[in-house]
C-alpha cells in the first residue's frame, strides 16, 4: 500500500502542551504511524506554556495567512520543532491574539475564554493553509475533537476544487463527545461556509453552531478512542444529545483503542520512582509504597491497602461518587491517595477529607506529573469510577505497574479491564456497573477484601495485569486500515 501524507491537527500534544489524555494520544499516534512509513505532521496551538528554548523550536520563514470570513485574513507565524525522541516535525501556529494567554482553554478561574470559537476556527484554518505552504499534499487531514474538526468541513468547502488537496480525506476522532463546540450562530459568518451549511443534520442546533456536529457530517471516517465508547454514543446515556447524529453516520464510526507509551510508562525504567521493579522482582514496588506513604504524610505500613487516584476532578470522573462515599470508605482500614485539580467543590471537600483523616486520606490538589507516577508504582489499588471514560490512560499505565484497577464497566475501561474471578484467579482488576456510591463501595470492599485474604488471588491478578500490553503500534495499525478506506470512500463520493 502506499505510504500516506498525514496532517494531524489537535488543540494540544504531550510533552508540549498538556491538560488530559488528548495530548498523550497527540504526542504519541503520530509517532507510532511514523515507524510505520508514513510521513506525519502534526500541528498545534503555540500556547505560552509550549518552551520554545526547551523544545529547541525554530521559526519558520514567512508569515502564513488564514482567511477567518467576516474577519479577514489574519496573518501568523509558525514554530517548528520535532517530538522528543522522533523525527515527527510538528508545527506551532503563532498568534499572540488568540494563543498567547497562559491557559490552553479557560483562565486561572477555570472560566472558558470567550473567543474559543474564533481560536480554533482559526487553528483548523490555519493547518490547512500551513501545508500548502509547505507543500505537503496531505492524503489525511486527522483532526482531534471539536477543535479542529472544522477541517473537514473547509475540506468540503473552501478547498474542495484546490488541487492541494485533490487527494485528501478527513479522519476525525473523539475523544470526548461531552466537549462540542457550541457556539452562537454569528460564527457562521466566520467560517464563511454559506448558510446553506446551517442545517439540523451539519452545523445547526438550537438556532446555535455545533462545530463537532459539522465535523461529523463532514469527514469521511470518524472514530472513539474504544468500541464500547463507538456504541455508547449511539445512546441517549452517553450521546450528550448528538446520539441521532452518530447513529445517522454510523457506517462510517469505528472504535480504536489507545495504546501506551511505554518508554515513559514502566516500572522497570521509569526515571520518577524511587525504585524500580518489574514482575519478577516486585521488591521495589514495596519501596515505592513506603516511600508514598512518607511522601504523603501517611503511616508507613506494608500491611494496609493503598488507593490511588490521579485525574482531572471532572464529574466525568465519578468525583460525585467518590464524594458520596469518602466518610464510609475511610472507617476501613485503608489509605488513599489523590491528584488532581478540577472543580473548585472537588478540591475543597478533599483538602477538608485530608484535614479530618491524616492517617489514612492524603491529597495533593494541582498537576504533577513525576507524583502521578509515583502514585501508580506506589498504591495498591487505583480507583477510576468513570461516568463514563472514552478510553482512559491510568487505568492501563495501573495494569503495567501492578497496581490494580478498580473501574466502572463503561467505555475504554470496560474494553481495557478484565473482571476478578475468585474461582479462576483470572481477570486484572475490579468492575461495577451501576453509577451509585453503594455499588462503588461494595466493589472497592471486594477489592480490600481480596487483599487482606486471598493473597494468592492478589499474586495472579498483579501477574495477569503486569502482563498485559496496549502498545501503540497496534493501535496505528487500526488507523491506518481507516485511513485506506476513508480515502476510498472519497474516491468513491468523488466520481458519483
Ligand atoms: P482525560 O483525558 O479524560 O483527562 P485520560 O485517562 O485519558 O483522561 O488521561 C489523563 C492524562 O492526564 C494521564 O496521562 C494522567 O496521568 C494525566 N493527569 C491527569 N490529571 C493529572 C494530574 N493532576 N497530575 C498529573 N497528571 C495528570
Ligand atoms: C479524553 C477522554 C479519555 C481518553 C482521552 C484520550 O480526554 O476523556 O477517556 O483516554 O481523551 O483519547
Amino acid at each position: 500500500m502506499k505510504k500516506l501524507n498525514i496532517l494531524f491537527t489537535a488543540s494540544e500534544a504531550a510533552p508540549f502542551a498538556k491538560t488530559g489524555g488528548l495530548a498523550d494520544v497527540a504526542g504519541a499516534l503520530p509517532k507510532a504511524l511514523k515507524k510505520l512509513g508514513h510521513d506525519v505532521r502534526v500541528v498545534i496551538p503555540r500556547y505560552y506554556v509550549v518552551d520554545k528554548e526547551k523544545y529547541n523550536l525554530k521559526p519558520l520563514q514567512g508569515a502564513l495567512g488564514v482567511p477567518m470570513g467576516v474577519m479577514g485574513e489574519i496573518w501568523c507565524g509558525v514554530y517548528e520543532g520535532k517530538i522528543p525522541n522522533s523525527d515527527v516535525p510538528i508545527y506551532f501556529i503563532e498568534h499572540e491574539g488568540f494563543f498567547g494567554r497562559s491557559g490552553l482553554y479557560a483562565d486561572e478561574n477555570n472560566i472558558s475564554y470567550s473567543d474559543n470559537d474564533n481560536r480554533f476556527i482559526f487553528l483548523s484554518k490555519a493547518a490547512l493553509q500551513l501545508a500548502k505552504k509547505l507543500r505537503f499534499k496531505p492524503d489525511i487531514v486527522h483532526a482531534n475533537d471539536w477543535h479542529t474538526a472544522p477541517t473537514a468541513l473547509f475540506l468540503n468547502t473552501h478547498y474542495v476544487w484546490d488541487s492541494d488537496f485533490e487527494d485528501t480525506a478527513s479522519v476525525l476522532t473523539i475523544h470526548n463527545l461531552q466537549h462540542q463546540g457550541k457556539f452562537y450562530k454569528g460564527v457562521m459568518d466566520v467560517l464563511s461556509v454559506g448558510w446553506e451549511h446551517f442545517t439540523p443534520q451539519e452545523l445547526e442546533e438550537y438556532d446555535g453552531v455545533n462545530l463537532l456536529k459539522g465535523g461529523i457530517y463532514n469527514c469521511d471516517v470518524f472514530n472513539t478512542v474504544s468500541r464500547k465508547y463507538a456504541k455508547e454514543i449511539q445512546t441517549p446515556e452517553f450521546g450528550w444529545g448528538l446520539d441521532g447524529v452518530i447513529r445517522d453516520h454510523k457506517d462510517k464510526l469505528y472504535g480504536i483503542l489507545n495504546g501506551v507509551d511505554y518508554s515513559e510508562w514502566s516500572p522497570d525504567i521509569d526515571p520518577y520512582i524511587p525504585k524500580n521493579y518489574d514482575l519478577d522482582n516486585l521488591g521495589g514496588k514495596r519501596v515505592c509504597k513506603r516511600e508514598l506513604q512518607k511522601e504523603f504524610g501517611l503511616p508507613q505500613r506494608d500491611d494496609v491497602p493503598l488507593i490511588g487516584f490521579v485525574g482531572r476532578l471532572a464529574e466525568q470522573k465519578g468525583i460525585g461518587l467518590i464524594a458520596e462515599i469518602i466518610w464510609s470508605l475511610l472507617e476501613r482500614d485503608v489509605q488513599f491517595v489523590l491528584l488532581g485539580s478540577g472543580e473548585k467543590w472537588a478540591e475543597d471537600l478533599f483538602r477538608h477529607v485530608s484535614y479530618w483523616k491524616k492517617d489514612k486520606f492524603a491529597c495533593k490538589i494541582g498537576y504533577d506529573n513525576p507524583l502521578s507516577h509515583r502514585i501508580e508504582a506506589g498504591s495498591d489499588l487505583f480507583l477510576m469510577p468513570s461516568l463514563f471514560e472514552p478510553c482512559g490512560l491510568n487505568q492501563i499505565y495501573s495494569l503495567r505497574y501492578g497496581t490494580l484497577p478498580i473501574v466502572r464497566a463503561v467505555g475504554g475501561l470496560d474494553d481495557t479491564i478484565e473482571n476478578y474471578d475468585p474461582y479462576t484467579k483470572s481477570g486484572t482488576g475490579f468492575k461495577f456497573y451501576e453509577a451509585s456510591g453503594r455499588a462503588l463501595l461494595s466493589t472497592i470492599d471486594w477489592a480490600i477484601d481480596t487483599y487482606y485474604n486471598d493473597k494468592e488471588g492478589m499474586k495472579n491478578l498483579i501477574k495477569n495485569a503486569m502482563s498485559k500490553r496496549f502498545d501503540w503500534e497496534s493501535s496505528a495499525k487500526a488507523y491506518e486500515d481507516i485511513y485506506y478506506l476513508a480515502k476510498a470512500k472519497r474516491k468513491c463520493k468523488k466520481y458519483q
